[in-house]
């Protein structure tokens, strides 16, 4: 089997590319061009792999898009089997910045994977393709049951981020493609995930970093400014990207092409993440944080909480790693 990855040096493709390469795929990542190193995230045992290819190519731009899918093509000498597109302006505090920029990647980007798709006639050879769909398409959303909120696939979508409003018309964009062309794509609907590879600007891993500069500082009787965070009562559904590309790779398994949502059904707060990433090195954190106007958002999606039970029955996916044991395991990372 192979696989094309859109969004190899991130968080999740570095991660897929391991789970993929470990199941004896060849993969080939795309890459864009940057001036500098951009490969950091990805293992030396997997930027050395025999069956890993890096091919340049940025999704904003059609051209790039049909030579990178070409070379793959060239290289195995095959139709990719797998397509994952992962590749996004993924911060959704940076898409209120830089709207347009957000759109042209997370919602044009994906129409131009679509169409070269087409134009290469993948659908018609059946490749499977996997668009990287997100719980903040929900925005303010939700069904309760018992008093507790919760989303599943039935709920529906009202976004608050133009990050998320790009992401929306790309879920809608392959659901289409599937009922006009027959595409096999798959959305994952994945709630926040993360991970010692967790970008350094996303909550969870810029509280993590923190915590062990902080610990390295107290050990050598120095102090650092405090951390300064935005809206520490938002609840999120964190769960580990391990676990998370495995579902990715699991629905392209399956016969049928849906919508999943992947979550771990416990919601916790951000200051909850503070008080046992702190707590991790007997810190107590109300201590060492202060709120900055400036890292609060204009617009919010206050409460994310997953239920998974749909790839549950359908999939048997299930998390592996809990609240707790992944922030011991991004402050011990960090330290
Ligand atoms: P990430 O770490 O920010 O990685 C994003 C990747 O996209 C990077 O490899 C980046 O390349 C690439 N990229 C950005 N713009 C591109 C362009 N124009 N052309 C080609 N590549 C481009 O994100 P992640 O956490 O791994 O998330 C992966 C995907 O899942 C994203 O689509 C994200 O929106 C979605 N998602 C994430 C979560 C989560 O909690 N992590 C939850 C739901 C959905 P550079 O290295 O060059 O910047
Ligand atoms: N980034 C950040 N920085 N967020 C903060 C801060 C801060 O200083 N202080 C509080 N927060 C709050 C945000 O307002 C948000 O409610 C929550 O922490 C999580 O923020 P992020 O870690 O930036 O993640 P996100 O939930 O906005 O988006 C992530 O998850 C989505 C899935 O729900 C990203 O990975 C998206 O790409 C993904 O789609």
């Amino acid at each position: 089997m192979n696989a094309l990855i859109f969004g190899i040096t991130g968080q999740d493709g570095s991660y897929l590319a391991e789970h993929l390469l470990e199941r004896n795929y060849g993969v080939v990542g795309v890459v864009r061009r940057s001036s500098v190193d951009t490969l950091t995230r990805l293992p030396h045992h997997v930027i050395n792999h025999s069956s890993f290819h890096l091919v340049e190519g940025d999704i904003i731009d059609y051209v790039s898009v049909l030579s990178a899918m070409k070379s793959a093509e060239e290289h195995w000498n095959d139709w990719p089997h797998e397509v994952y597109n992962l590749a996004a302006q993924s911060h959704v505090a940076t898409s209120f910045t830089q709207p347009q920029f957000t759109w042209q990647v997370n919602a044009q980007g994906v129409l131009n994977i679509l169409e070269v798709m087409r134009a290469r006639h993948y659908i018609t050879h059946g490749t499977k393709f996997y668009q990287a769909s997100t719980s903040e398409m929900f925005g303010k959303n939700y069904h309760t049951w018992r008093g507790a909120k919760y989303q599943d696939e039935s709920v529906p979508f009202a976004p608050c981020s133009p990050y998320a409003i790009a992401k929306v018309a790309a879920h809608n964009a392959v659901s289409m493609y599937r009922d006009a062309y027959g595409l096999q794509g798959w959305c994952g609907i994945l709630f926040n995930h993360e991970s010692p590879r967790r970008g350094l600007n996303f909550v969870t891993r810029k509280i993590t970093h923190y915590v062990a500069s902080l610990s390295h500082a107290l050990e050598q009787d120095t102090c650092i400014p405090k951390l300064q965070l935005g809206n520490l009562e938002a609840m999120r559904d964190w769960g580990h990207a391990k676990d998370y590309v495995q579902a990715m790779h699991l629905m392209l398994q399956s016969d049928e092409p849906y919508d999943y949502v992947v979550a771990t059904g416990e919601s916790h707060s951000v200051r909850e993440f503070c008080e046992v990433a702190f707590a991790h090195v007997g810190l107590n954190y109300q201590d060492h944080i202060e709120v900055n106007p400036d890292c609060l958002r204009p617009s919010e999606v206050p409460h994310l909480c997953g239920s998974p039970t749909k790839i549950q029955n359908y999939l048997g996916w299930t998390r592996s790693v809990d609240f707790k044991s992944l922030v011991i395991d991004m402050v011990e990372a960090d330290l």
